[in-house]
């Protein structure tokens, strides 16, 4: 499938190397490739600049937003969240009838650690993409757990434990839910129904930020026992 990728952060460089490795043709979009292929620092959580998650991922094209809308047969969202409703917003008409895999989740770190909503409540993130690309078939998924448990849910207690999804779309969350499955090896997804609970997937977050700081790592899910 051709995937574009929106964003460069830890969570756009972790899935794209994984979608990649399952044979998906994979662009990856920021605001400026030469600026972006630029960077020497390493980003606030200490991953090193994008260049070097580049150098061994030179099959995974680093494009404009512009480019990597267009590409997209199924489209990726992992920009910033303060900044990603108005960013995709201006590829709504690319971006049309497209599946939108929307993993962001609005955190507001202005005063400090651990972070609070800048949407929440009676609206999401997920929401606030949908309405600006009403077109697009949005899916909020894998926002709850760390980018690398992500794409190898296997890694922490054999795969036992769970991922959400929520959309108003059937037929998209069906095609997101099958790349979670067989692509990346989720198996107990629970399909909270439609994109109104991402209002719930991302004020989880907060909790998960306590989590982080009580636990002291990164890796770490809940499990729904039923
Ligand atoms: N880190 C995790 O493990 C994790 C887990 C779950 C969910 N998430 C969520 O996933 C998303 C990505 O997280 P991340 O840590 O990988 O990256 P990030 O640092 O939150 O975001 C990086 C991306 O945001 C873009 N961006 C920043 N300011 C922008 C602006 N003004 N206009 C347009 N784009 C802008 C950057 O564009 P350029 O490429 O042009 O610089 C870059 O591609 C976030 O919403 C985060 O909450 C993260």
């Amino acid at each position: 499938m051709k995937i574009g990728i929106f964003g460069t952060g830890i969570v756009g460089q972790t899935l794209a190397g994984k979608l990649a490795a399952l044979g998906h043709d994979v662009v990856i979009g920021t605001r400026d490739p030469q600026a972006t292929l630029a960077r020497t620092e390493k980003d606030a959580m200490g991953f090193p600049a994008f260049r070097e998650w580049h150098a061994s991922h030179a099959g995974v094209k680093l494009v404009p937003f512009a480019e990597a809308a267009k590409h997209a047969e199924l489209a990726v969202n992992v920009l910033n969240g303060g900044n990603a409703v108005e960013a995709l917003r201006a590829h709504e008409g690319a971006l049309a009838g497209k599946v939108l895999v929307d993993v962001t989740n609005p955190l507001d770190f202005s005063k400090g650690f651990p972070p609070s909503l800048l949407v929440g409540n009676t609206d999401s993130l997920g929401e606030q993409i949908q309405r600006a690309l009403p077109r697009s078939k949005v899916v909020k998924t894998l926002n709850t757990v760390n980018a690398f448990l992500m794409v190898d849910p296997k890694s922490l207690a054999g795969g036992e434990h769970t991922m959400f999804l929520a959309g108003n779309d059937a037929d998209a969350k069906a095609t997101v839910a099958g790349l979670l499955r067989e692509g990346f090896g989720w198996t107990d997804l629970v399909d909270l129904g439609d994109l109104s609970n991402a209002r719930a997937t991302e004020a989880y977050v907060t909790l998960w930020a306590r989590l982080y700081g009580a636990l002291g790592v990164p890796q770490f899910n809940v499990r729904v026992v039923r």
